[in-house]
């Protein structure tokens, strides 16, 4: 039997203060509505991150949610791979933060910077590390604190990003469930369509040529991810989309034949928390019973890089 990665629990954090469409308005005297960023993006309000709060202390939330999820404790992890493009510091890493956080004195942990499509490559990553048998447990977080590099007075970004963080932890298991296959893309063509100025912002995007190639690319890689498992589209139970805005998750739900109830949609509430919005739809979805032991499971995302990527997951 092959040696597989199981996500054997999952956990979320989202800090406390909600800000919905009108208040961010009000609070940055922006020229917007609530009606346009609903209509264009699908997003009615997101979770902003306090004074205290650090990429490390809201990962290490979703961390200890996951490791109660799955019956864990801490002693049983062997690494720790965080996604993220807004790190406390360029080093140590996030997840070495966490690492101390959580009260670990062994294993290792390092960060993954893929922008929105960070928690799928860091899944790869782990995933070929249990499969090598480099590790048997690895905490998967993503975490992010967008409000800190955004242009408060570029109304056409600012209203699209949340802060949050996700985790799962995946662990070592003869059988048929768990990662059955992940694909990464990037094309550094596209860079300067979505890109962080310096190291410390402000965030710039030309949301319509991201848009296009989400559509595109995402597609692709949703039939790349099939064809390489001999699946077919009506196999696939649920979609767990990268949560930047509703049309592309739409698009996404109809390629796959699949019906609204199907695809976890977070982005309403959470907006655009990149690398941690897969991870916070998978907790929220597989934490509330929607998504059962068996299911066939599509995570994608893409983001700045351009970097693109999807992973199918027997549950
Ligand atoms: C950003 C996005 C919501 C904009 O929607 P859109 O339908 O493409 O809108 P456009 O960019 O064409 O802008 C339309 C108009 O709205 C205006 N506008 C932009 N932001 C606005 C806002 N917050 N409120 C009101 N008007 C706004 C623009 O200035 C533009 O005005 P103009 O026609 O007079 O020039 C959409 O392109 C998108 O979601 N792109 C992908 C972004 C994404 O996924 N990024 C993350 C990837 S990880």
């Amino acid at each position: 039997m092959a040696l597989r990665s199981v996500i054997a629990g999952c956990g979320g954090y989202l800090p406390a203060q909600i800000v919905t469409n009108d208040a961010l308005a009000a609070r940055f005297g922006l020229d917007t509505t609530d009606a346009w960023i609903r209509e264009r993006s699908g997003i009615t309000q997101r979770h902003l991150a306090g004074d205290g709060e650090t990429c490390a202390s809201m990962g290490v939330a979703a961390a200890r949610g996951a490791l109660e999820a799955a019956g864990a404790s801490v002693e049983e992890v062997d690494a720790i791979i965080v996604a993220t493009a807004t790190p406390d510091h360029a080093f140590p890493a996030t997840a070495v933060r966490i690492q101390a956080l959580l009260g670990m004195t062994r294993g290792f942990g390092f960060d993954v910077s893929a922008a929105c499509t960070g928690f799928v490559y860091a899944l790869s990553i782990a995933d070929a590390m249990i499969r090598a048998g480099q590790a048997r447990s690895i905490l998967v977080i993503g975490s992010e604190i967008y409000s800190r590099i955004l242009d408060w007075t570029d109304r056409s970004s600012c209203v699209l990003f949340g802060d949050g963080a996700g985790a799962v932890l995946l662990r070592a298991q003869e059988g048929e469930s768990g990662v059955l296959s992940t694909h990464l893309h990037a094309d550094g063509r596209h860079g300067d369509i979505l890109l962080v100025e310096g190291t410390t912002g402000p965030l710039r995007m030309a949301g319509r040529e991201v848009f296009k190639h989400a559509v595109n690319k995402l597609s692709s890689v949703v039939d790349e991810a099939l064809a390489a498992n001999n699946l077919a589209r009506e196999d696939v139970q649920w979609l767990v989309p990268h949560q930047a805005n509703i049309r592309i998750i739409e698009a996404m739900g109809k390629k796959l034949g699949l019906p609204r109830e199907r695809v976890v949609v977070t982005v309403d509430r959470h907006a655009n928390t990149s690398a941690a919005s897969v991870p916070l739809a998978l907790a929220e979805a597989v934490n509330d019973g929607r998504i059962r032991r068996g299911d066939l499971v599509l995570l994608e995302a893409i983001g700045g890089g351009l970097t693109w990527g999807a992973a199918l997951v027997r549950f």
